[in-house]
């Protein structure tokens, strides 16, 4: 179970999620949160890199060591948090945000939110887990080559015409409260037994044409939903499939959700 959370701030760190491994090596509690107002190496998922322009978004990563669960239910830890950034976004400021599977957080089709977990063996068992958050949160504009996919909080408050002035700390503190609501359900079954509707309701490929990228081949599905594991369940020519998260990449097939 996650208990008290210890949070920590800097100005600019290499990447959160590489200081919480540091820190995790060095012996550090389960329940350390690292946030930063810049990272000069942010990371993203398959290798990619992640902009944090300085003060513009929130940049935080916790350590956990979830040994109550087996190694194949980590991946879902990054499913968990997907929830709970949507839900902290729509206490902090009243956005609605999808969930696109399995964890990219969407309003209107564009990203305001991505996540990375990462883990670290030792002896054959789980050592730790670093669950690293990226939420866009003042940037007025982004670089052209992601302008079209990219959205951030005040983008979009400033659309419905909202007043709501928001700092990154009550986001950062509102993620990880959040979180261990959630993450203590998730802890207990190890799986989304008590969560999956929940995220199903939020699910922004539901019932949606969707275009599986595998690494031989490339195809189109309807997504259907999640299983207990957080698995894509689709229908492809009348057959139900399974997909699994990280194995292959998933777009919509009308704009980017
Ligand atoms: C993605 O590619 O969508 C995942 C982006 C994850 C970015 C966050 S920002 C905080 C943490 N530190 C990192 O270096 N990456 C994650």
């Amino acid at each position: 179970m996650l208990g008290e959370i210890i949070y920590e701030f800097y100005e600019s760190v290499d990447s959160t999620n590489e200081r919480i491994k540091a820190r995790a090596r060095d012996d550090a509690g389960q329940g350390l949160v690292i946030s930063a107002d810049e990272q000069t190496a942010g990371k993203g998922r398959v290798g990619r890199k992640w902009e944090t322009p300085s003060k513009d978004t929130v940049a935080t990563s916790i350590l956990l060591k979830p040994y109550e669960i087996p190694v194949e239910s980590v991946a879902t830890i990054t499913i968990v948090a997907a929830m709970a950034v949507r839900a902290a976004l729509e206490k902090c400021c009243g956005l609605k945000a999808e969930i696109k599977w399995p964890n990219d957080l969407v309003i209107d089709g564009k990203k305001i939110c991505g996540i990375l977990t990462e883990m670290e063996m030792r002896d054959g068992k789980v050592w730790f887990v670093t669950c690293g958050i990226g939420v866009n949160v003042h940037n007025k504009s982004f670089p052209e080559e992601i302008a079209f996919k990219a959205t951030s909080v005040d983008l979009e408050l400033a659309k419905n015409n909202s007043t709501c002035k928001i700092h990154r700390s009550e986001i950062i503190k509102a993620i990880w409260e959040s979180f261990k609501e959630y993450y203590n359900v998730f802890i207990r079954t190890g799986d989304l037994t008590n969560l999956r509707d929940e995220y199903q309701a939020h699910l922004a490929n539901s019932g949606k044409r969707v275009r599986i990228e595998a690494q031989e081949n490339s195809y189109e599905a309807t997504a259907l939903g999640i299983n207990n594991k957080g698995e894509l369940i689709i229908e492809v020519d009348g057959k139900e499939e399974i997909i699994r998260t990280g194995e292959v990449s998933v777009r919509g097939i009308y704009g980017y959700s």
